[in-house]
């Protein structure tokens, strides 16, 4: 089988125009903007309407990517969402995606590992390419958060927004892809998960009134599980790729809390302008905010030629994973 490399030739990105501020939450909780604000660095988010799925958000998304890389849905030979709020429990969100699209007959399928997703799915859409097995991947990192949030539990209400960022990868001589780590620990499900909908618990009237069909997370163990992964991940994934952290141009992190990505700054020694950084915006998007901060790094050129860049996530499961990437345009 041919091996070649992997570049990103393009990516775009998607949020809903309905905005929910620190001051929309105040008037509904027992929270103020500056609780939010100093304990996670989030001001706003966008909100999908009750007729908005996860496939329309990333559909926004893809036709944003393929404009910016001027090829046509045809020109892609396989779609992957990253996601953990699919339309359906099956069928894929993707298949759904790349035939709103008209990518007839088209490979696709989902990625469900929670904020994880796009790191894990950058890892095997890269290795789908450098392998030869399809010529381009679109890979799209897609929530709608907003749906599965309890409005009445002011530990997870105010942290989650919907949005979607999209990236298309392509085969290439020069090869961007440095270095991949993942990693997961199954045995605590119970500290961040949706308990009930699932085989488990299957979602009945009693599961309903009881609220398990929305996220629950104990939000200090997942701080401190967040802030000691992120670091170590990051440095088996440089270590893998003969970098140190002098080499690290741009860190792109999972955005879930601005202090977990300011301790990671921070140990990785990088200053505020080499961290990409939206969460004021968009609060958690899961799988989504990788791209989306990409997205937008990309958008105002921040990112050149040659620049080496650490896209680090971590999430349910639990999950955590690091990708390290030189740019090639
Ligand atoms: N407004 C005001 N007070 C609040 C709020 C709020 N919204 N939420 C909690 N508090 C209170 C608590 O009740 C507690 O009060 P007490 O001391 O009287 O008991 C106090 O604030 C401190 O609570 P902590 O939970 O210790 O607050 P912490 O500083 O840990 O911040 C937070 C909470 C923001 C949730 C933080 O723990 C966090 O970001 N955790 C990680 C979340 C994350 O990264 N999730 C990732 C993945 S999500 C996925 O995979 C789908």
């Amino acid at each position: 089988m041919a091996q070649t490399g992997v570049r990103i030739v393009a990516a775009g990105h998607y949020a809903p125009a309905a905005i929910l501020t620190n001051e929309d939450l105040e008037k509904v909780l027992d929270t103020s903007d500056q609780w939010i604000t100093s304990r996670t660095g989030m001001k706003r988010r966008h909100v999908s309407s009750a007729d908005e799925a996860t496939s329309d958000l990333a559909l926004a998304a893809a036709r944003r990517a393929l404009a910016n890389a001027s090829l046509k849905p045809s020109d892609i030979d396989c779609f992957i969402v990253a996601t953990v709020t699919p339309d359906y429990v099956f069928p894929a969100t993707a298949c759904i995606v790349a035939a709103k699209l008209g990518a007839k007959d088209t490979a696709a399928f989902d990625i469900e590992i929670a904020c994880s997703g796009f790191i894990y799915g950058l890892t095997v859409a890269s290795s789908l390419v450098r392998s030869g097995i399809f010529r381009r991947v679109m890979l799209i990192g897609a929530e709608t958060l907003s749906k599965l949030v309890n409005r009445n539990d002011r530990g997870t209400a105010i942290l989650f927004g919907d949005g979607a960022g999209a990236v298309i990868l392509e085969a290439s001589a020069a090869d961007s892809f440095l270095s991949s780590e993942l990693g997961s620990d199954g045995s605590r499900p119970e500290i961040l998960r949706v308990p009930a909908g699932g085989s488990r618990k299957p979602l009945t009237p009693s599961a309903w009134d009881a609220g398990e069909q929305y996220i629950y997370m104990e939000g200090r163990e997942v701080f401190k599980f967040a802030v000691t992964k992120m670091i170590a991940v990051t440095d088996s994934a440089l270590r893998k790729a003969n970098l140190t952290h002098a080499d690290v141009d741009w860190l792109i992190p999972h955005q879930a809390n601005k202090r977990i990505i300011d301790s990671a700054a921070k140990y990785l020694g990088m200053s505020n302008d080499k961290v990409i950084v939206n969460i004021h915006e968009y609060g958690n998007t899961s799988a989504a905010s990788i791209p989306i901060a990409l997205s937008e790094a990309l958008a105002s050129g921040k990112i050149q030629p040659g620049n080496v860049i650490v896209f680090v996530g971590f999430g349910g499961g639990l999950s955590w994973g690091a990708v390290t990437w030189r740019w090639v345009a």
